[in-house]
């Protein structure tokens, strides 16, 4: 939108048009040559052949036909905002990230996004939501790459290519788009019962937000920070929406998915535009470091698993404002590059078997969606903060390097920057010096994470009659779309094991019989633990 684009301090990170195109007032082929004509090809005769030799025209459409770029794997669909992240500074006992200090404003850049649908597909599916942020801090980029649900499907990230060819449509008839209402998702969930509590969320009213405005989001795993005295915590990331948490009915999302397959992408533009900026607050759960890497008898490893607010409130350390609209969204909303691995001085990574893999997957992914190495060149990419690397060359290298040897030390690019920065600066992937746990090479998995169901069952009994309502009714519905009576009756024993009554109401609308739990039902938890686990405000 050009001049009429909102900003706040910081907002703008892209260059302006001006920088690398739309220059002048003529029309230019893309080596700056003015052109007299772009609505004729060169012909032999004016009722003649077209000529091979009319550059423009081979340069215009060439170009064109290089447009698309793949979409990305996961999280195809997707709309993006700039804002500003303001830190309060209470972060500073457990964590030493500037970002956090109070008052530091550090620019933004936000992605919402749903993961299974295409890039073309409709918004208001029942689905996960991405809510991946990067921070342009004062220290390099750190990327919060996260969802609008607190736990994930799967506790190792070597399934993650499995869940995801399982939640794809199926391969023969490229159907359904985004939903989880098909043979190969509830096969996947039945046979890898880790995936019950992630599921049992998709089934709530979380997965129908009424707004990305509306959302929650959380960084799932646990990570490790560090403060000035070298102290660390294991922390979890929050962020709380301060429109609150609000859902579709299943009807609205229906309609709206016919009506306005961009309602969100739309509420979002709109919002903004308007003034009516949204805001989140980031809020930290600590816990202590200890060996165990668990609290409260909760695996702090194991993805599946949250841990109850009211065992461990959630801090505000800070408030993000989103406040411009992109000006293209391709350069800025589909070139972005988040990754797990962009971080900064005083947070550091766990050994979450899901958060190991996907310090490669993202990267790995983007060296092939945006061609080649160098997409932290691209404007969108860039920190804030000078860049002096030892890379080079690659495809789409913008940078023209000086000196002769990209290597340190070095005795001959006299006076170049080294290591040592200054005494006062702090450093990235300086790691932090945790134990590892010990043990023979296996491909296993700790006892902690065979416990499927118990988390699952925490969240449906935490669950308002109206909010149990809704997820008996998506079960019903989406279960009824899966075609194979042995996957229905398997995922029904998996509700089974979650609780008698959910799985009862459930085989009652399929017509089919209730099982008995195989596993003993986890205990209640005590009420008060129970309140803010996953409530939400619907929209009844
Ligand atoms: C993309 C979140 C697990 C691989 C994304 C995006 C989000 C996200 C929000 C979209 C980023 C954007 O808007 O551009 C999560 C969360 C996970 C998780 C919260 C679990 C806690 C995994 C795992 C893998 C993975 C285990 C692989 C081992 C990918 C890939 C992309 C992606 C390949 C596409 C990135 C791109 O093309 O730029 N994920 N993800 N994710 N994720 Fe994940």
């Amino acid at each position: 939108r050009g001049p009429e684009r909102r900003t706040a301090t910081g907002a703008e990170t892209l260059v302006t048009p001006a920088d690398v195109a739309q220059q002048g007032r003529h029309l230019t082929t893309s080596t700056g040559a003015r052109l007299q004509d772009s609505d004729h090809s060169l012909k032999a005769g004016e009722r003649g052949p077209t000529l091979l030799q009319d550059h423009h025209l081979r340069e215009k459409i060439t170009h064109f036909d290089h447009e698309r770029i793949p979409e990305r794997v996961v999280h195809a669909r997707g709309a993006g905002a700039h804002g500003v992240f303001v830190g309060y500074g209470n972060a500073k006992p457990v964590c030493k990230a500037a970002f956090l200090a109070r008052h530091v404003e550090t620019p933004v850049f936000v992605r919402f996004s749903t993961v299974l649908g295409s890039r073309g597909s409709a918004d208001t599916v029942r689905d996960t939501r991405g809510f991946a942020t990067k921070f342009y801090t004062s220290e390099g980029n750190f990327d919060l790459v996260g969802n609008n649900i607190p736990v994930f499907f799967i506790q190792d990230g070597i399934k993650f290519p499995d869940v995801i060819h399982a939640g794809k449509p199926h391969p023969d008839r490229e159907i359904p788009q985004a939903q989880s209402a098909h043979d190969t998702f509830w096969d996947f969930v039945s046979l890898h019962t880790e995936a019950q509590h992630h599921t049992m969320w998709n089934m709530s009213d979380r997965g129908i937000p009424r707004s990305y405005r509306m959302m929650e989001g959380f960084g799932v795993h646990t990570f490790r920070t560090v403060n000035a005295q070298g102290e660390t915590a294991l922390v979890k990331l929050h962020w709380k929406p301060r429109l609150g948490v609000h859902s579709l009915t299943w009807e609205e999302a229906q309609l709206l998915g016919g009506v306005d397959p961009d309602f969100h992408r739309r509420d979002l533009a709109d919002a903004i535009e308007s003034g009516a900026f949204p805001q989140w607050e980031l809020g930290m759960q600590v816990f202590p470091d200890t060996p165990e890497q668990t609290f409260e008898g909760i695996d702090l490893l194991d993805p599946t698993k949250l841990v109850p607010e009211e065992l461990a409130p959630v801090q505000a350390v800070g408030l993000l404002t989103l406040t411009a609209n992109p000006t293209n969204y391709f350069a800025e909303t589909e070139q972005v590059a988040f990754h797990v691995g962009n971080m900064v001085p005083g947070i550091d990574v766990t050994d979450d078997p899901l958060m190991q893999a996907r310090l490669f997957s993202y990267v790995d992914t983007q060296l092939l969606r945006l061609g080649g190495p160098n997409h932290n060149q691209i404007p969108i990419n860039r920190p804030h903060v000078p860049v002096n690397d030892m890379f080079r060359d690659g495809f789409h290298q913008h940078a023209v390097h000086a000196g002769a040897a990209p290597y340190k030390p070095n005795s001959l690019d006299g006076g170049c920057p080294f290591f040592a920065g200054s005494a006062t600066r702090d450093h990235a992937f300086v790691d932090i010096p945790a134990p590892v746990a010990a043990g023979v090479k296996e491909r296993g998995a700790p006892p902690s994470f065979d416990d499927h169901f118990s988390q699952a069952r925490l969240f449906w009994v935490s669950m308002t009659p109206v909010e149990q309502e809704h997820i008996v009714l998506a079960y019903t519905f989406e279960l009824s779309r899966c075609y194979e009576t042995a996957i229905r009756e398997r995922q029904l024993q998996a509700l089974a094991n979650v609780d008698p009554e959910l799985c009862a109401r459930v085989a009652a609308g399929l017509g089919l019989t209730a099982p008995e739990p195989t596993v003993p039902l986890a205990e209640p938890a005590p009420s008060a633990a129970l309140s803010q686990l996953g409530g939400t405000w619907s929209a009844e």
